[in-house]
């Protein structure tokens, strides 16, 4: 065993499961590209306070969950525990013009209590749509995450949606809630008990057995939208009917942090269990870009855990073609300048190809052609190299040791048929 170990609650990814974290990564670049959304890199910490002031004090992630440390200048920074908080910050400090369409890709940091599914260092991709408070800005990025699931071969989903209002009905519904909770407090959980007096609406978003029974007797939050809110909400679920996304009206879906506003949503997969089965999540948060010192501007976006959707694919049998196998392996009997000039013929071609080194024998090439998963070894000798052929030899499927010798200008335009009968494209990971 090594001496050091990956730190409790995060791991690394490795081939073969990198590979479909890449492809993942992949599918949501282009489906965010396709809906007209350019890249945002920003960093990995921020100022404490750009966290505080947007999560909330009292939510879980900046309460209990986060990674704060002083720098060597005596700042006080965080981790990032989401994205949204440093996009809209981003936001704030560039002024681009709206609507202001970013995603990102991004590891998040919360110290948590690790289990399958919920680690210290997860990562998400994700979008913010700044500058409109169009409902179908809310539609558009429902449908992108819906779509790029399905674009990751997961379809056991279900999607939750609800509106928490405004400032405007808001306070009305709190001081309801208040009412209510007062006179049931000593039925909360222990924490809740002690804390629901600061934010009466994590009571709602509260796992526990305690308040879980607490809250199916509260006032409903649908009940106390004001026409404005109604109307908006009312748009976005017509949209999402448009768009044939079935939808669960959730009533008790406020999530985790204090910035929503009116929609908030999350996709569950049916395929995983119910605790860490949240695939992605989000909302509206009109108010958070004045909250960071910016002009009022209305905001939408979600995010969306990489290591969920690697597990809800395992669990529906998605991604496994993607492998990261490549599709050609070199081997070369001829002191090596065979396999440098036949990758790179196969790699400029779209073909992927691996190769030995260290001059090995045929037998350990091809022993290391096969672990590679190659569909096809390519062997250049002293012979081939003279009389510029190479032989392709089939390692794998119905045709697997099948061998011809061909001339090597003609090796790009049968490798691509031999690897097209073998139903990989060319290029390995979709
Ligand atoms: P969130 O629901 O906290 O929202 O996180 C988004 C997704 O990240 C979750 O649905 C889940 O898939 C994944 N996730 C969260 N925590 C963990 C963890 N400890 N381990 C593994 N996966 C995890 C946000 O972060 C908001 N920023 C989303 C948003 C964007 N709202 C508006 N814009």
């Amino acid at each position: 065993m090594s001496t050091f170990q990956a730190p409790t609650g995060t791991r690394d990814v490795v081939a073969p499961e990198s590979a479909r974290f890449a492809a993942v990564v992949g599918r949501f670049a282009e489906r965010a590209r396709l809906a007209g959304f350019g890249l945002v890199v920003s960093p990995m910490f921020e100022d404490v306070a750009v966290f505080r002031r947007t999560a909330g004090e009292e939510s879980d992630v900046v309460k209990d969950e986060m990674y704060e440390f002083d720098d060597k200048g005596g700042r006080r920074l965080a981790l990032r525990p989401e994205g949204t908080a440093s996009v809209v910050r981003a936001f704030v400090q560039h002024r681009p013009p709206v609507p202001w369409k970013a995603w990102y890709v991004t590891p998040a940091f919360r110290y948590e209590r690790p289990q399958a599914g919920r680690y210290r260092q997860h990562h998400q991709v994700g979008v913010e749509l700044l500058g409109t408070p169009d409902p179908a800005a809310d539609v558009e990025c429902i449908g992108l995450l819906a779509g790029f699931l399905h674009a990751c071969g997961i379809h056991r989903f279900e999607l939750k949606v609800n509106s928490m209002g405004d400032a405007n009905c808001m306070p009305g519904y709190k001081a309801t809630l208040v009412d209510y909770l007062s006179a049931h407090e000593g039925e909360l959980c222990e924490e809740h008990r002690a804390r629901w007096r600061r934010n009466p609406l994590r009571v709602l978003d509260c796992k526990k057995p305690a308040c879980a029974t607490v809250r199916e007797r509260a006032p409903r939050l649908s009940g106390a939208l004001c026409d404005p809110c109604r109307h908006h909400f009312d748009a976005v679920l017509s949209g999402l009917d448009a768009l044939g996304l079935a939808w669960r009206q959730d009533d008790t879906l406020v999530r985790g942090f204090d910035y929503y506003t009116r929609t908030t949503f999350e996709l569950g997969s049916l395929a995983l269990d119910a605790a860490q089965n949240a695939l992605g999540g989000g909302g509206r948060y009109d108010g958070l870009a004045e909250q960071l010192g910016g002009p009022a501007t209305p905001g939408v976006g979600f995010g969306c855990g990489i290591e969920r959707v690697l597990l809800a694919a395992a669990a529906e049998g998605a991604l496994s073609e993607v492998t990261g196998r490549v599709d050609a392996f070199v081997i070369d009997l001829s002191g090596g300048a065979g396999a440098l000039e036949l990758t790179s013929r196969l790699r400029a071609a779209g073909i992927s190809a691996d190769r030995a080194f260290d001059g090995r024998s045929l037998k350990a090439q091809l022993k290391a052609a096969d672990r590679s998963g190659a569909r096809l070894a390519c062997i250049v000798g002293p012979d081939e190299l003279a009389a510029g052929t190479v032989t392709v030899r089939v390692l794998t499927g119905q045709q697997a040791g099948q061998q011809e010798t061909i001339d090597r200008e003609a090796l790009v335009g049968r490798g691509k048929e031999l690897l097209a009968v073998a139903g990989r494209p060319a290029g390995g990971t979709p």
